[in-house]
């Protein structure tokens, strides 16, 4: 790493708002297919390491701190202490709060399951986090009901299954209401994550533009709480554009949180480091968040290798960065702006409603659009500083 150079200091570093999960630091390897190849390490250990490395900001599962049984118990409490302990001595703060609903043998049938047991289950889980969050300071709360839906298909009524899970978040809702005028504590953000496959084989919000509609459905009784975190290769997953999904969140509101990583088109969900697959679409897509004034957390949801750990977070960390300064050169490039000015002039009023002439003002105008995709690679390239390669 020290020869690769190119590093931001720790300092630098917890200028942005970039948040580390507890989940991913202690990733042990596991996968299906794989057995786990590290040890399981806890909270304090991963809080001190994001400190050094300068990640101001930690995220966790209910379960990735609490055991299963001990939630809602005096041993929560005593956990939930140290964690704060934890914190503070390394000057992190806790920016966001998950229920764990898909590890569990209680989530075979998924939160919104037929049995009213499995379903109070999960309104106390949802409750309880939010609880959690608002005593480690928290201000986001995330759903990822990847275990909403089924392997074989017939056996549910997806209305009805949608509108139990509508109630969780209700019940999620409304118990930060109470929290928050008891903490004196602004409300939470509660962010809906969409994956369009796995765990399930079926899900039944797969994407974020599936949860747009459910947010607005009116099964929700408070809709102004419940918002997106989109994840980068979620959406790659399905297929999407990431850069059209994302603002179709922006333009609805709701993209409140992000979790920042790459991988693949219509493949599994492999949690690859931001920028290492598509460093270019990234470019872009912060170049939508800043130009959009996008200010809510970059969730480092990724899996570190399994073999090694030592220089991922902190690579990830800084390609983030470099990708969103260039973000900012790209917005004001005086090139790019030119050619953007003069797509918008357009190619001059021909004066009719005659669609060939205005075909043909217009064509010429058109290369523009490869012009700008030219300067974007120069500009990841580092090409537009005068950096050539003919011998
Ligand atoms: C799981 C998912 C991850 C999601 C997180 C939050 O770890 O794999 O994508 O962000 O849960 O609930
Ligand atoms: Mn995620
Ligand atoms: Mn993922």
């Amino acid at each position: 790493m020290a020869a690769c150079g190119g590093a931001y200091s720790p300092q630098t570093r917890r200028k942005y708002f970039i948040s580390g999960p507890q989940w991913a630091a202690a990733y042990q390897g596991q996968a299906l297919f794989h057995a786990p190849t590290r040890k399981p390490i806890g909270f304090e250990r991963v809080i001190e390491e994001y400190a050094k490395i300068g990640i101001g900001h930690w995220a966790a599962h209910d379960t990735d701190v609490i055991p299963t049984e001990a939630l809602g118990t005096e041993e929560q409490s005593a956990i939930v202490s140290r964690i704060q302990s934890a914190l503070q001595k390394n000057g992190l703060d806790c920016s966001m709060v998950t229920t764990e609903t898909f590890y569990h043998a209680v989530w075979a049938a998924s939160p919104a399951a037929e049995a009213p047991e499995v379903r109070d289950y999960a309104a106390f889980r949802v409750e309880n986090t939010v609880r959690i969050g608002h005593e480690l300071g928290a201000q986001f709360a995330v759903y990822w009901p990847g275990s909403l839906g089924y392997y074989v298909q017939g056996a549910i009524d997806e209305t009805e299954t949608l509108r139990w899970y509508a109630g969780a978040l209700n019940a999620a809702c409304e118990a930060d209401i109470r929290i928050a005028k008891e903490k004196n504590r602004p409300t939470l953000k509660h962010c809906l994550e969409a994956k369009p496959f796995e765990p399930q084989a079926e899900i039944l919000l797969p994407t974020s533009d599936a949860m747009l509609g459910f947010i607005g459905s009116g099964l929700l009784t408070h809709p102004e709480m419940v918002g997106l975190n989109p994840e980068y290769l979620h959406e790659l997953m399905w297929g999407a554009a990431p850069r059209a999904a994302l603002a179709r969140a922006l333009l609805a509101d709701k993209l409140w949180h992000f979790d920042i990583n790459d991988g693949y088109r219509l493949k599994h969900d492999v949690d690859i480091a931001v920028g290492l697959v598509n460093p270019l679409d990234w470019l872009n897509v912060l170049v939508l968040l800043r130009s959009h004034g996008y200010n809510g957390p970059f969730n480092l949801d990724y899996k570190p290798p399994r073999t090694t750990s030592a220089v991922s977070f902190p690579t990830a960390v800084d390609r983030f960065i470099t990708l969103w300064e260039m973000a900012g050169e790209v917005m004001s490039d005086g090139i790019i702006k030119e050619a953007t000015d003069a797509l918008k002039a357009g190619g001059g009023a021909v004066g009719s409603k005659d669609a060939g002439a205005i075909a043909a003002a217009n064509r010429e105008l058109l290369t523009l659009h490869e012009l700008i995709a030219h300067r974007l690679v120069q500009i990841l390239l580092g090409l537009h500083r005068g950096r050539t390669y003919s011998v």
